[in-house]
């Protein structure tokens, strides 16, 4: 590297390799999964059938979803290995340090650990993205009872997403939260070199595993600059204050009148801005109808007023749209589940974009390995002891 190469920080506007997983278009504010528009997925498909696109490139056959759906149940179970390695952590560690811990376990117990085949890929992401509901959902119930408790057994009978909240939540939950936790599943799955789908590119780049792969992808996704942003979302939403007695218009201004401070503090607030897109997320549409029908289900317009006061005053004071978090947040608020475990959802969902991402890297490896412009000191000798 010569003195006057271009140094990209952040690696900004880089085009570091070819994928046929997804294509992000700025431009028109557009995201598509092997083609297909992501707002008419979410509006039509199982998540169970997204998935299987991510990974093979096409939807499934009636005939082939039905398999990929018992594949699915068939692989629910908690382990005892991955339940105990959970319980010896602390109740209130960070639950995304308890799913990448779970993660790491189930990497650990991998019968094909070294078997890094296509086919056997396929088979270890299929797998992980069976178990990792029961992972999340048993965290929650650990949090929530201070340590070690029962896991809900799956239900055979319920696809993913109805499984998912009965086993965090131990009823069934009604049709309006089932879908609303689909969409939200469907425009987590993807999206295309993002920070963490690049870690777990970098480690698969290494001819390490899948499985370690996820988990350094799982530590890039925490961070409150990438999927750590749902949660702090809620945060905020907690700071203004969440007053369910009050008024839509009372929440409205009063959210109104902390965004102006905060941009005036010069806060950066998360759930607003995006490395890519610049004129707003094309998943935000089909996220904020999906928040909507949550609200008008629950009956909780002060949510809505909080949500439209900030996104006015950003608009208004520095143009700056929402990102997919922003909806999100709030929507899993009204769904039951704590605001840290909000990212480990985003997990479950993007475990389908990080696995097929992984194989698509090891299908057409190399190293992924840049180079730095060193700026320390020039070289010197060893000072005589
Ligand atoms: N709140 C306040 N100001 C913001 C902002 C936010 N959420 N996002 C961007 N800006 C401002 C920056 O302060 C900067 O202003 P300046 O030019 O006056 O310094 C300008 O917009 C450009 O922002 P920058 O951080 O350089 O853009 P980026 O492409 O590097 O960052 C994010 C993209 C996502 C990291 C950034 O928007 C952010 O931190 N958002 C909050 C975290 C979040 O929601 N992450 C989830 C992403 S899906």
């Amino acid at each position: 590297m010569n003195e006057t190469s271009e140094i990209h920080k952040g690696l900004n506007g880089v085009v570091a390799d070819v994928t046929a997983v997804s294509k992000v278009n700025p431009e028109t504010n557009s995201l598509l999964y092997r083609g297909y528009p992501v707002p008419e997925l979410a509006a039509t498909q199982p998540f169970e059938a997204v998935a299987h696109l991510l990974w093979t490139g096409e939807l499934p056959t009636a005939e082939e979803l039905t398999e990929v759906a018992r594949h699915e149940r068939s692989h629910r179970a908690l382990s005892a290995e991955v339940k105990a390695a959970m319980d010896s952590l602390p109740a209130e560690c960070h639950p995304m340090d308890a799913v990448r811990t779970a993660v790491s376990v189930i990497g650990a117990m991998d019968p094909t650990a070294k078997d890094s085949s296509p086919n056997a890929e396929l088979e270890k992401a299929r797998r992980l993205f069976a178990q990792l509901p029961a992972v999340v959902a048993y965290e929650q119930r650990r949090r929530r009872a201070g340590g070690p408790t029962e896991s809900i057994p799956a239900r055979d009978d319920l696809d993913y997403s109805r499984n998912f909240l009965w086993m965090t939540f131990g009823q069934e939950a009604s049709d309006e939260v089932v879908e609303a936790f689909r969409v939200s599943m469907v425009l987590y799955a993807e999206h295309s070199f993002n920070a963490s789908t690049f870690t777990a590119r970098v480690i698969t780049s290494t001819l390490s595993d899948l499985h370690s792969a996820v988990t350094g992808a799982i530590g890039a996704l925490k961070g409150a600059l990438h999927g750590g942003a749902n949660e702090a979302v809620m945060h905020t939403f907690e700071e203004i204050g969440i007053r369910p007695e009050e008024s839509e218009e009372e929440a409205h201004a009063r959210a109104k009148a902390w965004m102006d401070d905060a941009l005036a503090q010069k806060k950066k607030i998360m759930g607003f801005g995006h490395r890519v897109y610049k004129h707003g997320d094309s998943r935000v549409p089909t996220m904020k109808e999906a928040m909507d029908a949550m609200i008008a289900h629950v009956g909780r317009s002060e949510i809505l007023g909080l949500y439209n006061g900030l996104e006015q005053s950003m608009d208004e004071a520095k143009g700056i749209k929402p990102n997919l978090d922003y909806p999100a947040g709030p929507t899993y608020h009204l769904m039951g589940f704590d605001t840290e475990m909000f990212t480990p959802l985003f997990i479950a969902a993007r475990v389908t974009g990080w696995t097929a991402h992984i194989m698509e890297q090891r299908a057409a490896n190399a190293l992924i390995r840049p180079l730095s412009q060193y700026d320390g000191p020039d070289e010197r000798p060893v000072p005589a002891s």
